[in-house]
């Protein structure tokens, strides 16, 4: 047989046991983050398509080529969120968040989109779980979020990862160094693809950033924003290097970091895998402390990252598992059937995760569910149990049984796992 529909290509289900990782992922992330004073938000998935055009920028590929762009009913021009941070920037700004005593902190996650080719990593629908942290613009900052975020993974138990950190410099010191980025592509301009001759016109940072072949092999020797920074922004990023390292958070710098967004300034970071093959960055942020005023909000400094929900989730695939049932109810009969779910429900309202066999079919069929489920314990309960009010209680792993009235049950099986 073969199924009438298929989801959409880049598109993907979520099926147990990985949902039940996932699941696993958010509870950790909500636990950690919210010991830094990381609060919730939930934005919405359609946001005005200028918010995303203005903030990642008009030379951006996302923007150029990877947005689910549409017009709706009322003929205006909607987006599918291809991130998270435009509309959270968003949200900060229309409700006055900046009115709070700063910094204010944000914990998101949810699905995004952007029409990439899918590929091993890549995906039109993925997930990103995210920090956003305004109003703070200290390097002690983006120390802290940087260290949050690897004591996140780490301690997730994913122990080869890499830290790589750049600075891009900031509105002072940017216009000298795409200066040198055009007198650098300038001999070679129509060597280059023609999306970076656009961009060598738009935004040349974004030349650093091109995935073809030769335009890779152009910018070999470059200029690096690293040797033109301004002071206060070497400053700063020597302070934020200082701190990590006070911090025992172990990085590397790495100066080709140009970040795939135009709305960057100063800190650009990713974290790398060794295992995720080309799509290699688990996670990525930075800072951005102009997209606040450029909404229409007072200057706020801001800097938050995300993480690719697929690719952390592909790195820890070996521990999706389905939890195992404590009990399994076999019945026979129909008034057994009913005191089987009877029990069921009480034994779940201990806390006990309970399944039954619905099927009236044998005993032995149910017994072969109940081992197929990895059950803990099978309770057999069939005419004569009920007369005798006592029922059968087999363990499954010691391979013993014993019968026992329904009331001493549960204390049976509570002393048992503990
Ligand atoms: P980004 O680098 O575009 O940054 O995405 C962050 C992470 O999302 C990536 O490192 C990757 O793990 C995951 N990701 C991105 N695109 C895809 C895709 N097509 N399929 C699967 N995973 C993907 C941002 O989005 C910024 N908003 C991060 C940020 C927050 N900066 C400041 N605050």
């Amino acid at each position: 047989m073969s199924s009438r529909f298929r989801a959409l290509r880049g598109f993907q289900d979520i099926l147990p046991p990985e949902s039940t990782l996932w699941l696993q992922l958010l509870q950790e992330a909500r636990r950690l983050f919210s010991l830094y004073g990381f609060k919730e938000i939930l934005t919405p998935l359609l946001e005005p398509t200028e918010l995303f055009q203005r903030s990642i920028g008009e030379s951006t590929d996302i923007v150029q080529k990877e947005m689910y762009t549409f017009t709706d009913k009322a003929h205006r021009s909607v987006t599918l969120r291809p991130e998270g941070t435009a509309g959270l920037v968003r949200a900060y700004v229309q409700h006055h968040l900046w009115r709070l005593p700063a910094p204010q902190k944000f914990f998101y996650w949810g699905p995004m989109f952007r029409y990439e080719r899918p590929q091993k990593g890549r995906l039109r629908q993925f997930h990103q779980l995210g920090l956003e942290a305004f109003g703070a613009q200290e390097p002690k900052m983006d120390a802290e979020l940087m260290q949050a975020l690897m004591q996140y993974l780490q301690g997730l138990g994913l122990g080869d990862l890499e830290l790589q950190l750049n600075s891009i410099g900031c509105p002072h010191c940017r216009p000298r160094y795409r200066e040198a980025l055009k007198e650098h592509f300038s001999t070679v301009l129509s060597e280059l693809c023609p999306d970076c001759q656009r961009r060598y016109e738009l935004n040349p940072l974004r030349i650093l950033d091109c995935k073809v072949q030769r335009c890779q092999e152009l910018r070999h020797n470059a200029p690096l924003s690293l040797q033109h920074l301004c002071s206060a922004c070497q400053e700063h990023f020597q302070e934020v290097k200082e701190t990590l390292r006070a911090l025992g958070v172990a990085f590397a710098v790495n100066p080709h970091i140009v970040r795939g967004l135009d709305y960057y300034n100063r800190t650009a970071f990713e974290v790398l895998s060794p295992h995720l093959g080309a799509q290699n960055a688990v996670a990525a942020g930075g800072r951005y402390d102009y997209l606040v005023e450029d909404f229409g909000g007072p200057p706020t400094a801001a800097i938050g990252f995300a993480i690719g929900l697929e690719r952390l989730a592909a790195l820890l695939s070996h521990r999706a598992k389905e939890a195992s049932p404590v009990v399994f109810i076999a019945s026979l009969g129909r008034e057994a059937a009913l005191e089987a779910l009877r029990l069921a429900i009480s034994l779940r309202q201990q806390g006990l995760y309970t399944e039954q066999g619905y099927d009236q079919g044998s005993l032995r069929s149910q017994l072969r569910r109940a081992n197929r489920l990895k059950a803990r314990y099978a309770i057999i309960i069939g005419e004569e149990e009920l007369k005798e009010g006592a029922f059968q209680v087999k363990d499954l792993k010691e391979g013993t049984s014993v019968r026992l009235p329904a009331s001493a049950i549960r204390e049976f099986i509570k002393r048992g796992q503990g």
